[in-house]
This record gives structure tokens, sequence and C-alpha cells, in this order.
């Protein structure tokens, strides 16, 4: 089968959650810088809808207006999924792009990758083959299925490609290009927005004087830490004991502070040297980052970015899927328990943490080699899709 050679291949994006819109962002930039240029179509599932989580990032990134929004808000993994695929499916048939590009692990991105594959689209996933081996985690499923049905695995990081590699994937359709976060990590540093700025902005009553490079940032959403109250009453205890020595700043995830209030667990937070903050944008949270002493967490993408910015990162789960943080990097994995997760906090208070560099090719161009290998598979022969 041999694709005809178009002038202006059309490629549907699909963001869904926030972690998607860093990743998007370059892509779509490099998309358009690429000749001949893509023509794009931006689908936005509607799985974050709140302006915290929303819309503030597109504008921070300067992504564009989504041109279809499906609106299909929050419900349980099934509901989401589903809603998703019965709503992407017409906007395909309307569309008929020549290649769904995905990104991440949510829900929305395997649920677009099985619509589009169902009809012959070729699909495209960005950050495929990591690997948490953490069946209970939902985004572990989304990466297995997604890279499973996808046509072109981009990876982060080389280890990626054992991974599917040992699930059956052919090489052929693996390519090693960097990480898109990166990317926009690095284009946005200089616009980071100072930390005071951010506090002052979220309207927050400071009860302590934060310094730069004398405090913590807390991150935690997974339903492993936040759905069950003894886990996450445990967490919020020891992140006090922490701030008894490092004020913590909390920017809190809306599922998170639902539960939080929902478990009666307001009380444990309620402590002068804990700052509790909304969801905060993109440049704030590079902001804060940039200038921790450390940074506590249980997101994929906040792994990397202080990798990337070498700044020491304790990860509050007891497994990555991105395990080159750790190899090469800043991180730490502390899991859920106290002691290991206060030990982390020693080390990095005594010995400055892991000095830690910064991987290959996340160097600020993995969206160009995105650009570049789309662009010659959309132009060179197909090869039939065979078990
Ligand atoms: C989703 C992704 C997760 C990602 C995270 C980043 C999946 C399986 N999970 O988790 O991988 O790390 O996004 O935030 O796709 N809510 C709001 N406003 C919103 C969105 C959500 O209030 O705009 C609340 C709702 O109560 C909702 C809950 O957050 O039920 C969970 O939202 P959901 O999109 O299901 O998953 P996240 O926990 O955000």
């Amino acid at each position: 089968m041999t694709a005809a050679i178009r002038t202006a291949a059309k490629i549907l994006c699909v963001v869904g959650a926030r972690p998607n819109f860093m990743k998007i962002a370059p892509i779509m930039a490099a998309l358009k810088r690429v000749f001949p240029p893509f023509d794009l179509v931006l689908v936005h599932t509607g799985q974050h809808y709140d302006a915290a989580m929303n819309d503030q990032h597109f504008a921070d990134l300067g992504i564009p207006a989504p041109d279809i929004n499906l609106d299909v808000g929050s419900g349980t993994h099934a509901v989401q999924t589903a809603e998703v695929m019965r709503r992407f499916e017409p906007v395909l048939d309307q569309q008929a792009p020549s290649l769904v590009l995905v990104v991440g692990d949510v829900n929305s991105t395997l649920a677009c990758a099985l619509v589009a594959i169902k009809k012959n689209i070729p699909v495209a996933h960005v950050e495929a083959g990591l690997r948490s081996g953490d069946r209970t985690m939902p985004e572990e499923i989304n990466r297995v299925l997604t890279d499973q049905i996808s046509d072109l695995l981009l990876t982060t990081e080389r280890n990626a490609a054992d991974n599917l590699i040992r699930e059956g994937i052919d090489p052929a359709r693996i390519h090693f290009v960097g990480n898109v976060m990166i990317d926009t990590l690095r284009h946005n540093l200089p616009r980071a927005i100072a930390l005071t700025e951010t506090v002052k902005q979220a309207g927050a009553q400071t009860v302590f004087a934060i310094d730069s490079g004398h405090y913590a940032v807390l991150t935690l959403h997974r339903p492993s830490n936040v759905d069950e109250p003894q886990t996450l009453r445990q967490l919020l205890q020891t992140i006090r004991a922490i701030s008894a020595e490092l004020p913590v700043l909390f920017p809190v995830h809306p599922r998170t502070r639902e539960k939080i209030e929902h478990f009666g667990l307001t009380d444990v937070m309620t402590c002068p040297s804990i700052l509790l903050l909304p969801p905060v944008g993109y440049l704030e949270m590079l902001g804060l980052m940039k200038d921790a002493r450390l940074v506590l967490t249980d997101s994929g993408g906040i792994q990397e970015e202080t990798t990337a910015l070498g700044v020491p990162c304790i990860t509050l789960r007891n497994n990555t899927e991105r395990p080159i943080t750790v190899k090469e990097g800043t991180n730490t994995i502390a899991g859920q328990n106290p002691e290991k997760i206060l030990a982390a906090f020693r080390e990095i208070m005594s010995t400055g943490g892991k000095i830690g560099r910064v991987p290959e090719f996340w160097d600020g161009h993995a969206a160009d080699r995105i650009a570049v290998i789309l662009r010659d598979w959309l132009a060179g022969p197909k090869v039939a899709r065979v078990a």
C-alpha cells in the first residue's frame, strides 16, 4: 500500500488533560515550521475543564484555541473513556486526517488512539514505551494499550525501546526523539513567574517568609495516594513534619482538595509553615520549582522537569515509569512510607541531593525531530499492519 504524497497532510492533534498541554505546544509549533507545513487540527476532549487546569495553560503556552472541543468532563474511567470515543468518532469522519497524534498516558490518549486505529487512520504516540510495571495505575494500562495499536512510537528515553520490543513491537516503528516537555521547559524558562508573584496573585496569606532556595514544593493527585483516607492522612502528616524544617508550598489538584475535605483532613494541612495554593499556571509552576530546595511529587512530568532543572525530587510513589530521572537525574523514589520520605528529605537537606545530568536529547529539539519523522513517514510507503 503506498500513500499518495500530499502537499498539506492533515494531522489531528489530541489533548485532554493538563499534562498533555505542555507536550502538544512545541509539537504543533514544529509541525507548522516543517516544509511542507502540515494542516493541523487541535481536538480537546475536555477531560480537564476547570479554568485553573486548562485555560491558563493554553494562554501560558501559546497553544491555539482548540478547533474542536468534545466537552466530555469527569466520570468513571469507563464513562470518561467511552464518552471520548463516542464523541471523537464523528470528528474523524468529518476531518478525515492523514494521521492522529496522541501524547502521554491519560484516558483521552487511549480513547482517541483506539477510535482512529479502528478506522485505519495511522496513530503516532508521543512519549511511548514508558513503563512503571504497576498495572494498578490507570496510566500504565493507557500506555501499554496505546503503544500496542500505534503506528509510530516516539520515545523520550532510550530504554523505552526495550520495553516496547519486549512487548512484541516492531523496532522499525520506534523512534527515539527526546522529550517534548523539556522543549517547553527550555523555551519558557526565561518567562517563569517569580514565586512571590504567584503567592501574591493567589491571594494567599503568607504566614512565613518564603526565601528563594529555602522551601519545598509539593504536588499530589494520584488515586493511589489520595483516594484512601489512611494513606492520605499519613502522607499529609509526613509533609507536616517536613514543614517544621522547610516551608512547604502546595498547589492543590481539585481531586486532592475534594479528598482532603471529604476525609476531614483539613486540620492536618492547617499549619503556619504550609501554604495551600489553587492549581497554578505553567509559568508559575516553573517559577516555584526552579527556586525550590526540593520538590515532593507523585506526578510523572514533574520528575522529568526537576531533572532538567537540576532540582532534587522526592517521588511519593513506589515506582516510576521514567527511570532515567533516577539513573541520570535528580529523582529519588521514596514511596508512601514516612520513614523513607523523611530519610530522603534529610539526605537532601544535608548533602544538597543528587547532582544529576540532563538526559540525552532533552535538548529543546525533540519536537523538530518528531516533525521530520512524521513528514517522511507520511510521504513514504506504508507497510500493511500485520499482527
Ligand atoms: C488525570 C490523568 C492523570 C494526570 C492528571 C493530571 C487519567 C487516567 N488521569 O488525572 O494521568 O496525571 O490528569 O492532572 O487520565 N477535576 C476538576 N476539574 C477538572 C478536572 C478534574 O475538578 O478540570 C476533578 C474532578 O473531581 C474529577 C477529578 O478531578 O473527577 C479527577 O479528574 P480526572 O480527569 O478523572 O483525572 P485526574 O486525577 O485529573
